[in-house]
């Protein structure tokens, strides 16, 4: 989605702005600008499209400013274009503005303001902000902002500058992340931590109804009354390193590498000598694990495949009915929740919308919320009641990879943690599915050993048209989020389909040569499989399947098979999705798409 980067020091502001919004380019966007001052004059620079296109104009510009607010775009309200791209500025050319989020009555502003005479140049929300900054404007920059800003419905971060008052930076938070980078001498703004964390490790990460006012050697922060507030230091330990390729020719395939590391990291903190699962991150007593009637898993897309998989493993161990849904329907479907309830929302970035307005709705209806999340301070991490961290690290590339294993497992934990406490399990099973987490990461490891296996297999399907993946039970949740991720990265059609239901209409689609992915990991459905597999190789299908070592009669059925270390059923998950990952990698790759950055998509989908 939108990036956001501000700049007030020293130092030249153009090169760090452009930097910060490299930084920030795995949010996505489809056009970018700076704002700077420069010969008493605010001048902006814009370019739809990539950020060299900017980079290009930048560079028949001087470049002298040592103030500047920068931003990358993600359509929403008018088409990606220069005139739509930010900063946005009112008539006089005074005032420039960044934006991320969307003002939901900026039509009925935008009729005021016409009436008062302003004339508008783009189709964006955005662009009532300057306007209506300059209407209050009576010579101090933050209290027009202040009062600008009460007039705005929705959410809305913001960069902020006037040529009037060239020493200042207005940040704003409503609704959509802003951090503020503290430095010596300088201090930043931005969407995300990446973009500053090259020139500071202090940190203020603003919450919603705050704001601050930067000047190169001050940040004052304040609510949106202008009351001062104060905040703690937020001091990053994480290096830049982590969030740069670290050797691998894509952030997808060193995600998809880091995999055996980020679940340990999730597993074994959580897993005491004792053998027993701890929650030490939540306080579990009062969530009253006891008294749980009703679950409701929440989330978008790979999360949501996650959710699917929690649901079966909760359902299994702790006996508590789960309805898991994606978040864009929950939200309209009137849900039945109570203060029995338990919502729990399932998101890498914590920043997603549509599950961020199904975390709000359950909480009115009082239920009580947890969350797996993998971003620390995000939106659904500070609004919920109880937080459950991946500790994936962060992920760049817009295909969820380690984020969706680490979900996986941290919701087995949970399954496995409430089976405990409402002795819903025996003791026998309790410790064999600690023993299989414990070794998860090991076997991760084993199977990303077969790469080159595994690169050679997209090789056969890289030319398909349509590559359809089947499942029962668990497995039909690994082929959904195996064929989302084939077709997020690789631009070729897929569908996912439980493996009894193909008959029922898709089986019409099977011809020679369509390849068949068939997920054959549940024991107590490996014959059905088997007969799936048939099935579509009598209608000339080209069948590759995964399974667990030892089961090798399959190998007589499918043309090719690919074998996963023999896991109890309910932790195959983690394994049987790895092949996958790589599959939807090297397609793309031998496709010559663009895998970290897919086309149409964002990596943090903060807009409904
Ligand atoms: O940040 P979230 O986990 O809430 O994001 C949810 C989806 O947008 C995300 O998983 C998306 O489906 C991925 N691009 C899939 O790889």
């Amino acid at each position: 989605m939108c990036g956001i980067v501000g700049y007030i020091g020293d130092k030249h502001a153009i090169e760090l702005l452009t930097c910060g919004l490299e930084k920030l380019e795995y949010r996505g966007y489809d056009s970018a600008g700076v704002a700077f001052i420069d010969e008493n004059k605010l001048k902006i620079v814009k370019s739809k499209g990539r950020l060299n296109n900017l980079e290009e104009k930048l560079e028949v510009s001087p470049k002298h400013s040592h103030i500047g607010i920068g931003h990358t775009r993600w359509a929403t309200h008018g088409e990606p274009s220069d005139i739509n791209s930010h900063p946005h500025q009112n008539k006089k050319g005074n005032i420039a503005v960044v934006h991320n989020g969307i003002i939901e009555n900026y039509l009925e502003i935008k009729e005021e303001l016409i009436k008062k005479g302003y004339e508008f140049v783009s189709e964006t929300d955005t662009e009532v902000i300057p306007y209506l900054i300059d209407m209050y404007y009576e010579g101090d920059l933050k209290e027009s902002v202040i009062k600008a800003i009460k007039r705005l419905k929705g959410s809305f971060a913001l960069g902020i500058m006037s040529l009037d008052e060239p020493d200042k930076l207005i940040a704003v938070r409503k609704d959509s992340p802003l951090i503020i980078g503290i430095g010596q001498g300088e201090n930043f703004i931005a969407s995300d931590i990446p973009a500053v964390i090259d020139w500071t490790r202090e940190i203020y990460i603003l919450e919603n109804g705050e704001m601050a006012e930067l000047t190169k050697d001050n940040v004052i922060l304040m609510d949106f009354d202008g009351n001062p507030i104060e905040k703690e230091v937020y001091k990053v330990t994480w290096n830049i390193d982590e969030a740069q390729k670290g050797g691998y020719d894509h952030f997808m395939l060193k995600e998809i590498f880091e995999q055996p590391k980020v679940l340990k990291d999730t597993l074994f903190p959580r897993i005491g000598n004792d053998g027993r699962i701890r929650l030490d991150d939540i306080d579990t007593n009062s969530l009253d694990i006891e008294n749980i009637e009703k679950i409701y898993i929440v989330a978008c897309g790979t999360a949501y495949h996650a959710g699917l998989v929690g649901k079966k493993l909760i359902e299994k161990y702790a006996k508590i009915p789960v309805i898991t849904d994606v978040a864009s329907e929950f939200r309209y479907n009137n849900p039945f929740i109570d203060e029995k309830t338990l919502l729990i929302v399932v998101s890498q970035s914590g920043e997603t919308a549509d599950t961020l307005a199904a975390l709000r709705l359950a909480k009115k209806k009082k239920a009580k919320t947890l969350a797996i999340c993998n971003v620390v301070g995000s939106s659904i991490a500070r609004e919920v009641d109880y937080i459950l961290y991946t500790w994936a690290g962060p992920e760049i590339a817009v295909a969820s990879t380690k984020a969706y294993t680490t979900q996986v497992v941290l919701l087995a934990l949970l399954a496995l943690y409430i089976a405990d406490v409402r002795k819903t399990i025996d003791e026998d099973e309790y410790k064999k599915a600690l023993e299989v987490l414990n070794s998860i990461p090991d076997d991760v490891e084993k199977i990303l050993r077969s790469k080159s296996k595994l690169e050679d297999i997209a090789s056969h399907l890289y030319k398909s048209r349509d590559i359809f993946y089947i499942g029962r039970g668990l497995d039909y949740y690994v082929a959904m989020e195996g064929s989302l991720k084939l077709k997020e990265v690789s631009y070729i059609h897929s569908e996912a389909m439980a493996a009894g239901e193909l008959k029922h209409g898709t089986l019409a689609l099977i011809e020679k040569d369509t390849p068949v992915i068939a997920l054959a990991t549940q024991d107590y459905l490996y014959d059905k499989v088997i007969s799936n597999i048939k099935e579509v190789k009598a209608r000339g299908a080209y069948t590759i399947a995964i399974a667990k070592e030892g089961n090798n009669e399959i190998e007589g059925v499918a043309d090719l098979v690919i074998y996963i270390p023999d896991v109890i059923n309910e932790l195959a998950v983690p394994l049987a999705i790895i092949p996958l990952q790589l599959i939807a990698y090297y397609v793309a790759i031998q496709r010559g798409c663009d895998v970290d950055k897919p086309r149409n998509l964002a990596k943090s989908v903060t807009v409904e």
